[in-house]
């Protein structure tokens, strides 16, 4: 069994099995994959047709964190220790379950007509509405080209279940858009489709490829889940609290879009009779330019921003204790880590 050292990166650790303190540190235990799922990532990109490879060429070339990735690369590490999917399919999963996420991102901010991501132009900004549609379903149907190749007829159910649930949540979220009565529970049945399916998917994937135990193949599918969940619930702190040069993407947006997330939902139910009608306004978008640093008093002043994050942690513990079934080993450590840096994060 290769098992690469949980101490790499830092030889200065007080205790030899201590967890991965940062994401690189947790990137350095399954370092060989990780290069193996970037050079696939570029190569099932490729097409014949010029106008394909330059919009995906540009959305990869942005980089992304590739969390969905990693979360399947440590979920087959950790599945079932010492044993690995055959003909590293892993790697396969990791880059398809990436492309579903840049397909979804392409089309994403055409739809919320974005016009930065991962630190540049977003590619419907550069090559217009159309491409990005088009090539966004180039790239959902070559992850499905590859899934087809694998032949495992669980992980095409999954994954086909999946994009189809996410979709969903994208049209759920549209049919809340300009909604001030958007409930906790609605806005977290949008996060649940549009995001933690993804997570969820990958966390599954992984351990069926694998042959893991059916508890533990629903344990990292949990795990995902929870992940998922505190990930958006974060992105959405986010997009009213961060630095865009760090983030890579614009402020404001979901304000822009007139979207009720967590924050402004929270300062609906607890702010003050002015400052509830000052947010009504902002989501039904009755303002051309609402002014965001009111919107963002307004949303502190609630304690809208404490208690998305609450919301994220309480999360991101479920996510960790999903885990328990899981056997010990290096990699469960590092996936109960990612759990905590998803909600510690700036970008
Ligand atoms: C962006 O996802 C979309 C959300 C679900 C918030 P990421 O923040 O993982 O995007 P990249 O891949 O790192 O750019
Ligand atoms: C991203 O959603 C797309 C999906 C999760 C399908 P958002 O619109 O909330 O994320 P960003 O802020 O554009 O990355
Ligand atoms: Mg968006
Ligand atoms: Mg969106």
């Amino acid at each position: 069994m290769s098992s690469p050292s949980p101490l790499h990166g830092f030889p200065s650790s007080p205790e030899p099995a201590s967890a991965p303190a940062s994401l690189a540190d947790i990137r350095a235990l399954v370092a060989d994959d990780w290069a193996a799922v970037d050079t696939l990532i570029r190569s099932r990109l490729t097409s014949s047709v010029a106008l394909v490879g330059q919009v995906a060429e540009h959305i990869v070339a942005g980089g992304g964190k590739r969390l969905r990735p990693l979360v399947v690369l440590l979920a087959a590490r950790a599945a079932v220790p010492g044993k690995l999917p055959p003909e590293a399919r892993h790697r396969e999963a990791a880059a398809f379950i990436e492309f579903i996420h840049t397909a979804t991102l392409l089309h994403d901010d055409v739809v919320d007509h974005s016009a930065m991501r991962r630190g540049r132009d977003t590619a419907n900004a550069l090559f217009g509405n159309e491409a990005s549609v088009l090539v966004g379903d180039f790239v959902y149907s070559r992850a499905f080209q590859m899934m087809a190749a694998i032949g495992v007829q669980r992980v095409m159910e999954i994954m086909a279940d999946a994009t189809n649930v996410i979709a969903e949540g994208e049209v759920l979220q549209l049919m809340n858009a300009q909604d001030p009565d958007t409930t906790e529970e609605r806005y977290l049945e949008v996060i649940h489709r549009k995001t933690a399916k993804l997570f969820e998917a990958g966390g599954e994937v992984a351990a069926v490829l694998c042959g893991a135990p059916p508890a533990v193949q629903v344990a990292l599918a949990a795990y995902g889940r929870h992940l998922g969940t505190a990930f958006q619930l974060i992105d959405d702190v986010l997009d009213y609290r961060s630095d865009p040069s760090v983030r890579g993407k614009n402020l404001g947006e979901d304000l822009a879009e007139g979207k009720p997330t967590l924050p402004l939902i929270h300062a609906l139910r607890s702010g003050s009779d002015a400052d509830r009608a000052l947010i009504r306004a902002a989501i039904l978008q009755e303002d051309a330019e609402p002014d965001l640093d009111r919107i963002i008093a307004v949303i502190d002043r609630s304690g809208g921003i404490d208690y998305t994050r609450d919301r994220a942690l309480a999360e991101s513990q479920a996510a960790v204790t999903a885990l328990d079934v899981v056997p010990p080993s290096p990699w469960r450590e590092a996936l109960a880590r990612l759990a905590e840096l998803g909600v510690e994060r700036d970008r």
